[in-house]
């Protein structure tokens, strides 16, 4: 009897608040709790009741306890809410993400030639020999051909190559397109090359070409000028040094002043002030004709960045394995440049 109405008050008692609890911690499971008396009773019980007894004081003491338990947990859980989890709370911040610095100088890049009429193209990573080299005027077994040290890929008799440069995608525009042609072409481009914090297997170009009628290297200074000046301010001066590429002639380096020491010299600028931004040049005529363009009538100017080493020098990285480990701590530190 003892224990069917002590087993119905352990079932109502309200638990709500923590000093409830504790009493009926105290009472049912404390030093001096009440089912202490029932277990020192088992000895008056016959001997045949004795089994089923000791079982039923148990499973009372183990009800005590389940509803113990069951009660601390929804008052901590209440207590939580109504310390930290006002649900009447506007909403916290969600966290935003960065982009990838590649991705804001590309879109900054970008932008710079559209202001000035430029549109954007792009072709496969994967390319054929003509569209990589041949047409750029790389004939086969040209030693111009070793200054990129190409992937190649076999398929089936066919050997194709990861682009080695972005100049591929000129061809393929200049094959669709008669001119006036300005246009700007990013992509990832791929070399056989050890990786280092100054070399990558993988890296990103921007090409540019302008082809119409008299174009001339004063156009391509004065548009590589206009670049340099928007993207690094207004006090940028440029340098070009002759150079050579199978695909322009003339070809030219070109250099930007410091964009850290003003000519006094620095590490950055390796004490010489100038710091090397892209390859340019007069289109080469035989690259104008493998691509169906008349050379009577048309001439034009291309170049070439790298994506990584402009950004190396707007965001002053050093390495360039950072753009593509993933690093959170690296890549969160762009957020600001969100557009
Ligand atoms: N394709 C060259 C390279 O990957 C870069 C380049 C140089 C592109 C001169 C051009 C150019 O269009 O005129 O190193």
């Amino acid at each position: 009897m003892k224990i069917q109405e002590l087993a119905a008050e352990i079932e109502s008692t309200l638990l709500m608040e923590e000093q409830q609890i504790e009493q009926f911690r105290i009472r049912f499971l404390g030093s001096k709790n009440i089912l202490k008396d029932l277990y020192a009773a088992i000895k008056d019980i016959p001997n045949e009741q004795k089994k089923a007894y000791g079982q039923s004081v148990n499973a009372l003491k183990e009800h005590a306890e389940r509803r113990f338990l069951e009660a601390k947990a929804a008052l901590h859980k209440v207590q939580k809410l109504s310390n930290n989890e006002d649900l009447t709370k506007p909403a916290g911040s969600p966290k935003v993400g960065a982009h990838h610095p590649l991705s804001l100088i590309r879109k900054e890049i970008l932008n710079i030639f559209k202001q000035i009429g430029f549109d954007v193209s792009e072709g496969p990573e994967i390319e054929d020999d003509w569209h990589n080299f041949s047409a750029l005027n790389f004939p086969i077994e040209h030693p111009a051909r070793d200054m990129q040290d190409t992937f190649f890929i076999q398929k089936g008799e066919e050997e194709l190559a990861l682009r080695t440069h972005t100049s591929s995608v000129q061809v393929r525009v200049m094959e669709q397109q008669q001119p006036p042609i300005r246009t700007i072409s990013p992509g990832r481009v791929f070399r056989n090359e050890a990786i280092s914090a100054r070399a990558h297997c993988f890296f990103h170009q921007v090409e540019g070409l302008y082809i119409d009628k008299d174009v001339s290297f004063a156009d391509l200074k004065q548009t590589l000028l206009f670049f340099a000046q928007t993207l690094f301010g207004t006090q940028t001066k440029i340098r070009l040094r002759p150079s050579y590429f199978p695909f322009t002639e003339p070809s030219a380096e070109v250099d930007i002043s410091c964009t850290l020491c003003d000519f006094k010299g620095c590490n950055v600028c390796k004490q010489t002030g100038w710091l090397e931004i892209m390859g340019c040049g007069m289109v080469d005529p035989n690259v104008l004709e493998a691509c169906g363009i008349d050379t009577d009538v048309y001439t034009g100017f291309a170049f070439g960045m790298g994506l990584e080493r402009i950004a190396q020098l707007k965001y002053r990285v050093n390495d360039l394995r950072l753009y593509s480990e993933n690093d959170i701590r690296f890549l969160s530190q762009f957020k600001s440049g969100m557009a």
